[in-house]
Order: C-alpha cells, then sequence, then structure tokens
C-alpha cells in the first residue's frame, strides 16, 4: 500500500482512539478503515453498562463504512495503548473477513509514539468461517 495511504490510515486510528468511550475498561482503541472507495472510516471502542453491549473499535469503524454504502476495505489500522504487538479481537477478524478486499489486506497496529507493526489479515485469521465464495459478489 502507499506509503502516504498507510500513514493517513495510521493517524486516523490515533485520532479516533481520542474518542474511545471506555469509562469501565479505561482502554482505549481507535481504528481507521480505508474503503474501497478510497474513504477513511473512522471508528473507537463503545463500551456499554451491560458489558456485553460493548462494540470494538474495529467493528465500528467497519460498520460505519458499510452504513455509508461502501462494503470492502483495503487496509486497517488499529491504535492501542500498547507498545507491543497485539491484535484485534476474534470477533473483529471474523467481520473483517466479511468485508475485505482480499484476505491479504494488511492490518497496521500502532500506539501513540509506538512501532507499527503489520500483519495480513490472513496471517490473524486462518481458516476463516466463510460460508460463502470470496470471488461472488453478493452485494449487488
Ligand atoms: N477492544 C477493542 O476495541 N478492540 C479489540 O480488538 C479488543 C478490545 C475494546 C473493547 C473494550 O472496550 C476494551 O477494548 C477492553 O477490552
Amino acid at each position: 500500500m502507499v506509503q502516504e495511504s498507510r500513514d493517513a490510515l495510521l493517524q486516523a486510528a490515533l485520532e479516533a482512539r481520542q474518542n474511545a468511550y471506555c469509562p469501565y475498561s479505561h482502554y482505549m482503541v481507535g481504528a481507521a478503515v480505508l474503503g474501497e472507495d478510497g474513504k477513511i472510516y473512522r471508528g473507537c471502542n463503545i463500551e456499554n453498562v451491560s458489558y456485553g453491549a460493548t462494540v470494538c473499535a474495529e467493528r465500528t469503524a467497519l460498520l460505519t463504512m458499510v452504513a455509508a454504502g461502501c462494503r470492502k476495505f483495503t487496509a486497517i489500522a488499529v491504535a492501542t495503548g500498547d507498545d507491543f504487538d497485539t491484535a484485534p479481537c476474534m470477533l473483529c477478524r471474523q467481520v473483517m473477513t466479511e468485508f475485505c478486499a482480499s484476505l491479504d489486506v494488511p492490518v497496521l497496529m500502532t500506539s501513540p509514539d509506538g512501532p507499527v507493526y503489520t500483519h495480513t489479515l490472513r496471517e490473524i485469521a486462518p481458516l476463516p468461517f466463510m460460508n460463502f465464495d470470496p470471488n461472488k459478489d453478493y452485494h449487488g
């Protein structure tokens, strides 16, 4: 992916993290996805007093993209407060699988002043449940 889009995506994830609503865990997460339409969609974690109703930053960003009418993403960046190589939760990996342009999309992990770790979705979500043909357009 081109350097400018990568930098813009990382920056968007870091900025979105500032909007995290996490009064229970105090763990702030931001995410940004690059839609196939060239737009960046942002998300943050949004917790709830009924803890199970919490939505992760990655899913907030992905669902925002879909709600805006874009159904494929070509890269995702996630920002946490951890400067070690952490990765999105399994539920978010499944949702990423649903809306990825390809399983080879980059998943970038960063934190303020921390390094950037890069994986592919295929690496972090091997053998996903995909009861559909990824080459068929179900969305048209
Ligand atoms: N969280 C995310 O936003 N993304 C993940 O991939 C893992 C966890 C959020 C959910 C919750 O608000 C907080 O981090 C602590 O689990």
